[in-house]
């Protein structure tokens, strides 16, 4: 059985966030049950060349203002389909903006993206391959399930999954024609949001089922605090809404395979301190009597990270270190930076984008910091999970399903994790920090956490299995 998934970045080739990583793992993990899924993308600048004997599989001589060919080869085991129309995708910058923000005609990109997936499914390729199921990835995939729907293609269904519903896609309702939308959908039951055309909603409300990455993430969903207007939406469909928890790549991240790191396991963890060792001397910090904190993260108000600068004047009183590996966010970078001018023997920071020196950081931290606001599911308190690096969490989102509270009732039955917080506010970051502090002292319990945290389910083995029923209950 074949699904086309369709989305923005994918690991190996380009990732500005956990989607690519998401979307790139999933290919292998539905392979075991079966599936064989296909990603398509946009062959932004240097992608092709990655790909061995590429195949022009598809093409259109006018897709949205230009000539359009689709690319199949594989990548690291990967079957990718790349969408190349250089008047959409041939720029210097990232794959959404430049340094003078984003592209102005970023519906036109994505749509484009959509309206590939959606002929692909409708006709096949060029050589014979056909998806039965088309899985959509956030805003950019959005229009797929309502092309689909145009071009009158009832047996192949669609999914679309919600990554993070922060990100809608909104354009103006003048480019209902440039979009090629039929204006009978722009309504409130259809993907109209607040007088504008809006791909993600298009996408929820025409789907055939919706899945997010987290369980606790698809209840969230559903109410004002978290839904950023579309909880009605969700609310409606909420007999077709799964929370799915997204897996991690073990042959990736594993520390006792790890070539980036001092390897070490949950019997070996003393060696974790080598990495430790090397992490101190790579930033330049002095000796951290207490627990040495780690951060790899977007550097932005989602991730709570602007209430960590003046928490920092405390923790490292009380004995902490911090090492921050950040990218975007110039607000939050210089606020951290001026940190670790004031403290330069506890406090390092990195920015920019380096996949390296994130392995040694979570091999060589005791604990991640991840004071999220929301977060659909997080992937770093899982890799430190993997790593013994105790994870720090907000109680919300996928945080909230993957760590067990170090509190005296978990600890006692033996299955706490980490520190999980309730309230992301500066009082309530405080004191969790105040926590890590303390249960770094009781060495024993820390074990404790440490080894349970490594023995975690975290693989995609259970998640790929809830995939791969969702597709073929959509047969049913
Ligand atoms: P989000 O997708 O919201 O940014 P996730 O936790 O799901 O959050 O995924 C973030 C991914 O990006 C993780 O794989 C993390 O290790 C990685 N990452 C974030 N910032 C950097 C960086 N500066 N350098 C390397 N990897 C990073
Ligand atoms: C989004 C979310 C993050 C999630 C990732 C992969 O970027 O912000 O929480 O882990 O998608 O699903």
């Amino acid at each position: 059985r074949r699904v086309l998934s369709v989305a923005s970045e994918c690991v190996p080739l380009l990732k500005t966030g956990g989607l690519a990583d998401v979307v790139g793992a999933l290919p292998k993990a539905l392979a075991v049950h079966g599936w064989d899924m296909r990603v398509l993308m946009p062959a932004y600048p240097g992608l092709a060349e990655t790909m061995k004997r590429p195949k022009v599989v598809w093409t259109d001589t006018d897709l949205f203002g230009g000539p359009a060919q689709v690319l199949g080869g594989r990548v690291e085991g990967i079957d990718v389909l790349l969408l190349d129309a250089p008047h959409l995708y041939a720029r210097d910058g990232g794959p959404y903006s430049d340094d003078s923000g984003d592209y102005a005609d970023n519906p036109e990109r994505f749509a484009a993206l959509c309206w590939a997936a959606a002929e692909i499914a409708r006709a096949g390729m060029s050589d014979g391959w056909r998806p039965e199921v088309v899985h959509a990835h956030d805003w950019q995939g959005g229009l797929a399930p309502v092309y689909l729907r145009q071009a009158g293609v009832e047996e192949v269904r669609s999914v679309i999954t919600v990554h993070n519903i922060a990100f809608q896609g909104r354009a103006g309702a003048d480019k209902l024609d440039a979009l090629r939308l039929r204006p009978d959908d722009f309504t409130s039951e259809g993907f109209e949001f607040w007088g504008d055309i809006s791909a993600l909603k298009a996408g929820l409300v025409m789907a055939d089922a919706i899945t997010t990455v987290s369980p606790t993430y698809a209840n969230e969903l559903m109410r004002g605090e978290f839904g950023m207007g579309l909880e009605g939406v969700l609310q409606a469909r909420a007999g077709v809404l799964h929370g799915i928890l997204n897996g991690v790549d073990t042959d990736v991240w594993s520390p006792d395979t790890d070539p980036a790191i001092h390897p070490y396991s949950a019997r070996t963890l003393s060696e974790k301190r080598k990495n430790r060792a090397a992490l101190i001397k790579e930033f330049g910090l002095g000796p951290v009597p207490g627990p040495l904190a780690v951060v790899v993260s977007r550097l932005t108000t989602q991730k709570g990270l602007d209430l960590l600068p003046d928490r920092l004047a405390e923790f490292t009183w009380r004995g902490g270190g911090l090492v921050v590996l950040g990218s975007g966010g110039p607000e939050i970078e210089m606020a951290l930076r001026h940190q670790a001018d004031l403290n330069p023997r506890r406090i390092g920071i990195r920015t920019g984008y380096d996949e390296a020196l994130s392995h040694r950081i979570f091999a060589g931290g005791d604990a991640v910091l991840v004071p999220s606001r929301f977060e659909p599911c997080g992937l770093t308190q899982m890799y430190g999970l993997r790593y013994g690096t105790v994870p720090l969490v907000a109680a919300t989102g996928g945080l909230a399903d993957t760590v067990i509270d170090a509190n005296p009732a978990a600890v006692s039955a033996g299955v706490a994790t980490g520190i999980v917080f309730h309230t992301t506010d500066a009082l309530g970051l405080e004191q969790a920090l105040r926590r890590l502090i303390a249960l770094y002292d009781d060495t024993k319990t820390w074990r404790q956490l440490q080894r349970n945290g490594m023995k975690a389910e975290l693989d995609w083995t259970r998640s790929s299995a809830a995939y791969a029923t969702l597709y073929e209950g959509l047969f049913e």
